[in-house]
Formats: C-alpha cells, structure tokens, sequence
C-alpha cells in the first residue's frame, strides 16, 4: 500500500522543517497513520537531510512508534498471572479465531489490532481484556463477538 506522502510534507511544515523536531514530526505521522510507513522515513530523509538509518533509530527506541500498521482499535488481551489461570489464553484464542488474524497482527481490513499484555492492573476482574483504553472484565469466550460488535 501506498501512503500519501504530501501528508508528512504537511507534518514537515507545521515543524518548519527543522530537524531538531524529529521526534514530534513522527508523533503527528504516527496519529495520522496510526503507524510509521517507510514512505514517511525516506521523505523525511530527504528533505530534513536526517539519514534514514537515524530515523528508524528513533523509530525502534520509542515504544509509542510502530512501523507495522496498526489497526483503528487495539484489543488487549491480559495474561498476565490472574488472568492466565482465569482463561486469559482461551480468550485470546477466541478473539484470534474471531477475527482470524494472529496475535500481534492487524485484520485485513485494519479495524483491529491483538496483542496480549501481562497484567493491566485490574486482576479481581480477571480475564480482562483492554480496548483501546476500555477495560472488559470477566469476559468469557461467548462474550467476544458481543465485545467486538461495539467497536465495529
Ligand atoms: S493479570 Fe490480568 S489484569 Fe492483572
């Protein structure tokens, strides 16, 4: 896929096309984008004269880039000690044979995003699933299309 370059050339003159703001010029990109292309690296390459391997230096250092694109939701699915022995895995399973897609992939048509994380915090309400920054608890195998369906 192709991403629309004249976006971070926008991004690029919203900073003044100063180097030194790198890093909230691929803040904007990765809202916009939900993620990095690598379109997005090489422009920024070339205009701001940053080589491209400094850029995704920058890239794989901070957490809050990706360079997979992500989906417009991310589900969460904890299993972390409470939840595993609640059934976090069989949830997790659920939602990957739901949305047939694997854990740490995006659908094909980039609604969602799965990840497991190991606890958010919320273990009396274990198996707990995050989306976006909702938080599901208790939440059974039969739940996961119900779950899914508010965020379609
Ligand atoms: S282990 Fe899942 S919320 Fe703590």
């Amino acid at each position: 896929m192709d991403y629309d370059v004249t976006q971070v050339d926008k991004v690029m003159e919203d900073y003044g096309k100063n180097p030194v703001s790198i890093i909230g010029m691929l803040q904007d990109i990765q809202t916009r984008f939900r993620f990095i292309p690598r379109e997005a690296v090489r422009r920024l390459s070339e205009v701001l004269n940053i080589p491209e391997s400094q850029i995704y230096h920058i890239v794989t250092f901070y957490k809050a880039f990706s360079l997979v694109a992500r989906g417009k939701h991310e589900i969460r699915v904890c299993l972390g000690t409470a939840c595993h022995i609640s059934g976090g895995k069989r949830i997790a399973e659920g939602f990957e044979n739901t949305l047939n897609v694997q854990t740490g992939h995006t659908t094909k048509d980039g609604q969602f995003t799965l990840e497991t994380v190991n606890c958010v915090g919320a273990c009396g309400l274990a198996p707990v699933v995050m989306v976006d920054e909702e938080v599901h608890g208790m939440v059974k195998p039969s739940k996961i299309a119900e779950i899914l369906g508010h965020y379609k």
